[in-house]
């Protein structure tokens, strides 16, 4: 029987004359959809999702709308075009041709950073996969499964590279992928922030926000790697990742866009009276922002780093926006990072640029977080409130890195054991923060209805309206 691979998969990578990827997609397709049924969202596989597919690169076919069953969502594959003038941007072969294949001598490498960038895409799906009975909307509902299909493709993005590059190894790495499970004891997934369960929507909006955008920046590298498929499939995700930012971004707008009308309403900043009003206080969404923004900072890893420094020598890992710095080789370079001195204070060091890397990426990822940031704390103070969200430390609840393990207020003063304990209900989420934060966790699946805990949106999905039927439950 022949399959038209177009309308099944469809893909830029001429899918439908390459016999041997052909074999080994069709081994693992079955696997992806037995994976979907039982570890993708929960009971809404017979819903009909608007959703947008992507069934080509160019400006038309990359968001294209309309209802689809979720197990029937068109998984594709794509590159974006392939630029045959590309150099080498940066490292020590800077200027030379890009790589159509992968070079023997960065083979276990390559496939080892595909790998860990691809097992965070399916893990996020799993992490979410109940969140659709407590949708505070149906516009929530459709964008949450909108960010489960597209890290769907992005897997298949990266088991394509896996398969068409890697051979045997990559065909059993692409099967690991679905083995490994988020929270699992025995197989977790490889990131740490990838493991941690979100139960409720203002961890997803806090999740979108801060680890989809730890996942752009890891995504801007491999879009600068000298490999050019791997590129070319970054650049092509980056596309659909910024949807999945906004999704966060708004998910939190309006979270405090509602606990900031209930304070005006009542004239209060007292937290109990917001939340008995059945709105999110601001000191509980400042812990949220606090645990998930620095759980991402550690997915960029150690501060000094002989894995950084090969990865940028060699050209496979590049910094986001490579082309900003004039230097690309970096190699007489120094940066200075703050490190603690083992006596409770803090030092600070010169180490090689190269060995900076992911130093330099996490310093990128914090000046865009605090965009979001700035925007919120200006609803609240127009709203003449004295309350103000920041971002922490790099330093505050490090699990990785030179900060690992030491204890430090969220503003990185280091403190005592003790001291930390004593702080920590006031900086993190605590059983009875989550407690409540769960407890107004309601769905609501009533075409035009909004949850009280947040503002709609002030707009609906592709001209729309935000009352728009975006989920038919049957
Ligand atoms: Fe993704
Ligand atoms: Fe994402």
């Amino acid at each position: 029987m022949s399959i038209n691979y177009q309308d099944r998969i469809p893909n830029n990578v001429d899918l439908g004359s390459n016999r041997i990827l052909q074999r080994a997609l069709e081994h693992w397709q079955p696997e992806f959809l037995k994976w979907w049924e039982e570890l993708g969202p929960k009971n809404f596989q017979v819903a009909d999702v608007y959703l947008r597919t992507a069934t080509s690169v160019d400006a038309k076919g990359w968001a294209t709308y309309g209802y689809v069953r979720m197990p029937e969502y068109r998984w594709g594959i794509f590159l974006n075009e392939r630029d045959p003038n590309r150099r080498i941007g940066f490292g020590d072969n800077f200027g030379q041709e890009v790589w159509q294949q992968v070079p023997g001598e960065y083979r276990a490498t390559l496939r080892r950073l595909i790998v860990t960038q691809g097992d965070t895409e399916p893990a996020s799906v799993e992490q979410q996969r109940m969140l659709g009975h407590t949708a505070p909307s149906l516009y929530d509902l459709r964008n949450l499964f909108q960010v489960n299909v597209e890290e769907g493709r992005h897997l298949w993005a990266m088991v394509y590279l896996l398969h068409a590059y890697f051979g045997r190894d990559g065909r059993e790495e692409a099967e690991e992928l679905l083995e490994r499970h988020s929270g699992d004891a025995d197989k977790p997934r490889i990131l740490g922030t990838f493991n941690e369960p979100i139960r409720d929507w203002l961890s997803f909006f806090m999740f979108t926000y801060f680890t989809d955008r730890d996942g752009k920046f890891q995504l801007k590298s491999l879009a600068e790697s000298s490999f050019d498929p791997l590129a070319r499939t970054c650049q092509f995700m980056l596309t659909e990742e910024a949807h999945h930012m906004f999704v966060g971004d708004t998910g939190i707008t309006r979270a405090v866009k509602r606990t900031v009308e209930v304070m005006k309403e009542l004239n209060t900043e007292d937290p109990q009276a917001i939340r008995n009003a059945g709105a999110i206080d601001l000191p509980t969404i400042q812990k949220y922002l606090t645990f998930w923004f620095t759980s991402s900072l550690d997915l960029f890893g150690s501060e000094t780093s002989s894995n950084a420094a090969s990865y940028f020598a060699n050209g496979l890992k590049g910094r986001p926006d490579e082309a900003q710095y004039e230097d690309h080789v970096a190699i007489d370079q120094v940066y200075e990072v703050q490190l603690p001195d083992g006596a409770g204070g803090t030092k600070s060091e010169q180490i090689p640029m190269r060995n900076a890397m992911n130093e330099v990426t996490r310093s990128s990822y914090v000046r865009d977080c605090e965009i979001g940031v700035k925007r919120w704390n200006r609803l609240i103070e127009k709203a003449g409130l004295s309350f103000r969200l920041s971002l922490p430390s790099t330093r505050f609840r490090r699990n990785i890195g030179n900060w690992a393990g030491v204890p430090t207020t969220p503003e990185g003063v280091p403190i005592t054991a003790e001291q930390f304990a004593a702080g920590e209900r006031g900086w993190l989420p605590s059983e009875s923060d989550q407690a409540f934060v769960l407890s107004l966790m309601q769905g609501v699946h009533q075409q035009g209805k909004m949850a009280a805990w947040i503002a709609p949106p002030e707009r609906g999905i592709n001209n729309n309206p935000v009352d728009y039927e975006y989920v038919k439950l049957h």
